[in-house]
C-alpha cells in the first residue's frame, strides 16, 4: 500500500482528497498546523500537527511513515485574508512551502 502525506490535509480540499485516496487504496497521513481546517474531518487518519516550516518534523514524519508521495494543500485560502496579505506574510507561506518540498526531496 502506498503512503501519502497530505500537507494541509485537515482543510477542505485536503480532507476530501484524503477520503478519495483512501477509497482508492492509499494510506494517508495528515500534516497540518490546524490554523484552519477541521480536526474532526480527519479523525480516521493519522494526524501530525505541525507547520510547513518545521522541516525536522516533516523529515521525521516522512521517514517514520515510509511516505511514497506528498500532496500539498496547506495555504492561507480564506478570501477575507487575501486582502490582509502583506508581502512579508506571502513570503512566509511561500518559504514554508519551499521548505516542505526540500524536506520531501
Ligand atoms: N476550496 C476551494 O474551493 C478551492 C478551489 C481551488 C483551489 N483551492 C486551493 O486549494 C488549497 C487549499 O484550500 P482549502 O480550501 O482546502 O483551504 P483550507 O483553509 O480549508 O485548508 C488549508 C489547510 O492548510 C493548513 N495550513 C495553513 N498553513 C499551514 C502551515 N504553514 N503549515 C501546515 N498547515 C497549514 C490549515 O490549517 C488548513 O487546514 C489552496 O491553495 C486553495 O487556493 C481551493
Amino acid at each position: 500500500m502506498k503512503n501519502i502525506l497530505i500537507c494541509g490535509g485537515a482543510g477542505y480540499i485536503g480532507s476530501h482528497c484524503a477520503m478519495i485516496l483512501r477509497g482508492a487504496g492509499y494510506n494517508c497521513i495528515i500534516y497540518d498546523n490546524l490554523s484552519e481546517g477541521n480536526k474532526a474531518a480527519v479523525e480516521e487518519f493519522i494526524l501530525v500537527e505541525g507547520g510547513l516550516s518545521d522541516t525536522a518534523l516533516l523529515r521525521e514524519t516522512i521517514k517514520r511513515h515510509g511516505i511514497d508521495g506528498v500532496m500539498h494543500f496547506a495555504a492561507l485560502a480564506l478570501v477575507g485574508e487575501s486582502i490582509l496579505f502583506t508581502p512579508a506574510r506571502l513570503t512566509s507561506i511561500t518559504e514554508a512551502a519551499s521548505a516542505a518540498w526540500s524536506a520531501a526531496a
